[in-house]
């Protein structure tokens, strides 16, 4: 249901790679909310072109490549973004992860540190490249709103989870420390949303994804949050309803951060 929570707002929707991802999810809420979007994401990604029907989907949204690691490449989405919105942005999606020492499957005791630094700089620097960028180019509203995706391995061990985990911890380091600076000069809000398991291609990449993703629906007394509610959480950030919300990192997980154990698992483990 819309409730125009974002009319008239323009905003940049980074990482939607399938109808599965989350960026995916909040790029059509956004839209439906009355949203006008640009969407982007890696030049490796978008030749898969299935952007292509989210773009139609959203009043033909312009897709602009950018590889988040490229400083040349994220100006000029900004420059192209602003040109299009005709003025500065008003909110940013960043939902952008890759370890590249899971996908080779090297465990967290045997990372190859090259590799670790090539997914820090992808799933983590890249939030401080992109605001660094926005705020030198003056690109971002006062009282606009920037988002990140992360999750809880920044604060918990889940041995899996691996190099992800330290990338996660600096994202919302980055997040807090940016939304200082970004907070005193334009009172633009920087947060990152800690959403459960969800099954999307960074999510399934995962070791033991099934067992976790369980387990979690299993530790949460409202059930794992899927893409869609975290879509809705997101608008909300976005809109003017969240105004004094900053440098936080909210958990969107039915529960999952603050629950020690429930009944279903000691149920579970006295069979
Ligand atoms: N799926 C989960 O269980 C889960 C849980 C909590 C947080 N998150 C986070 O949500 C975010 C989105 O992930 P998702 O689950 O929707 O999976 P996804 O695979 O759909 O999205 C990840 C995106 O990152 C993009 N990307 C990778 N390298 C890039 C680069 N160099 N430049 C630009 N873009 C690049 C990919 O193309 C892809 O669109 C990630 O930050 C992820 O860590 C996911």
């Amino acid at each position: 249901m819309s409730h125009n929570l974002l009319q008239g707002k323009k905003g940049i929707i980074f990482g939607a790679l399938n109808d599965q991802s989350i960026a995916w999810k909040v790029a059509q809420q956004c839209f439906a909310q009355g949203a006008e979007i640009v969407l982007t994401n890696a030049p490796i990604a978008l030749r898969m072109g299935e952007i292509n029907k989210l773009s139609q989907e959203c009043n033909n949204a312009p897709v602009i490549p950018a590889d988040v690691t490229s400083n040349d490449e994220l100006k000029n989405l900004l420059e192209k973004s602003m040109e299009h919105f005709g003025g500065k942005i008003d909110f940013i999606l960043h939902s952008v992860g890759m370890s590249i020492n899971m996908r080779k499957n090297n465990p967290y005791t045997a990372l190859n540190h090259e590799f670790t630094h090539k997914s820090l700089d992808i799933s983590a620097m890249s939030l401080h490249r992109l605001l660094q960028l926005a705020y030198n180019m003056d690109a971002i509203k006062d009282w606009g709103s920037v988002v990140a995706l992360t999750y809880i391995a920044a604060q918990r061990v889940f041995p899996d989870y691996s190099e992800m985990a330290d990338a996660k911890a600096l994202l919302e380091n980055i997040s807090r420390s940016f939304g200082y600076h970004y907070g005193i000069r334009n009172k633009v809000r920087v947060n990152t949303v800690s959403q459960s398991p969800t099954r999307t291609t960074a999510g399934s990449g995962v070791k033991g994804f099934d067992g976790f993703i369980n387990f979690a629906e299993k530790m949460s007394p409202l059930g794992n949050a899927n893409a869609e509610d975290c879509a809705n959480y997101c608008v909300t950030l976005f809109s003017d309803l969240t105004k004094y919300v900053t440098m936080q990192n909210l958990f969107h997980d039915g529960g999952f951060s603050f629950t020690g154990v429930t009944k279903e698992i000691i149920e579970q483990m006295e069979k």
